[in-house]
């Protein structure tokens, strides 16, 4: 742990005491976008805390947990907030999966749910007191701009994300009188993991080709975005999606 103190401007929220540590919370940040944004928020001063079921971080504490089980998600962020104040969540962590629709089966459509949608609902359930007491809180959720359009034998992971826009409108109006913000930050193609597109030249050009900026995004982009919201830490912006996808759902 180093002993810089964090450098954030001046802003209308109650101030943390210094020394105090406030830890921003990241789902997924193993790898990845969360990988990404744990080490930007690192190298803007944050103390961060990595979620995921292999407990890797980059930078930071990590903590082994399945985030689809409830119990030891609870536990994790009680955990978290004994060792000092939670200011910030990232809902990072991911799952997507494709397949006709004809063919998909409940349990496949609720493994998605549950990682993508169920877990952001109980993570922030879950932080928002600590926010609450701290007088002050941003939750930061990764959408994605599948959430508007019609992506053929995507349905779960089009749904989750749609839901995720749903819940960050509903937690902003809720918890704006707590002072916590609650922002949806959606990308288009990033070049992670998620989508095993990156290697396959046809993919790569077809691409090309829908996006206007010609490229897919790399996480350290999304990264530098949640990076800023946090640092620039603006209240009054809540409940909105900002999509960073280099205008690829704007393409006709
Ligand atoms: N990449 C894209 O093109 C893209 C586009 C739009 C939106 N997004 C969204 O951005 C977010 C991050 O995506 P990514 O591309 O960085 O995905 P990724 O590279 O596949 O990483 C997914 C992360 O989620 C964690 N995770 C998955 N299931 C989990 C579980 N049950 N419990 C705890 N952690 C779990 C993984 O950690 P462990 O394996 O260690 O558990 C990993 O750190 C996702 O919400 C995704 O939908 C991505």
């Amino acid at each position: 742990m180093s002993d810089r103190s964090p450098k954030r401007p001046s802003t209308p929220r109650e101030p943390i005491e210094p020394g105090d540590r406030p830890q921003i919370v990241i789902t997924g940040a193993s790898r990845g976008i969360g990988a990404a944004v744990a080490e930007e928020l690192a190298r803007r001063d944050f103390e961060v805390v990595g979620l995921s079921r292999t407990g890797d971080v980059p930078t930071g504490r990590g903590i082994a947990v399945d985030i689809t089980d409830e119990a030891a998600l609870a536990s994790a962020i009680a955990d978290i907030a004994s060792v000092g104040p939670i200011i910030g969540l990232v809902n990072n962590a991911g799952l997507h999966t494709t397949g006709p629709t004809a063919e998909l089966t409940v349990p496949a459509y609720e493994a998605v749910m549950r990682v993508n949608a169920t877990a952001v609902m109980v993570a922030s359930r879950e932080i928002y007191p600590h926010l609450k007491a701290n007088g002050r809180g941003i939750i930061i959720n990764l959408g994605s701009f599948f959430d508007k359009i019609g992506a053929a034998q995507q349905l779960a992971y089009c749904a989750s994300k749609a839901a995720i826009g749903a819940m960050t409108r509903v937690l902003a109006v809720e918890w704006a009188r707590d002072n916590i913000s609650v922002l949806n930050v959606a990308p288009g193609y990033i070049k992670t993991d998620l989508t095993p597109m990156w290697s396959d030249e046809e993919a790569l050009s077809w691409l090309k080709k829908r996006v206007p900026m010609r490229r897919g995004g790399e996480p350290a982009e999304v990264a530098r975005l949640i990076g800023a919201l946090f640092s620039e830490d603006i209240p009054f912006l809540t409940g909105e999606t900002i999509y960073l996808d280099g205008g690829h759902a704007l393409n006709h």
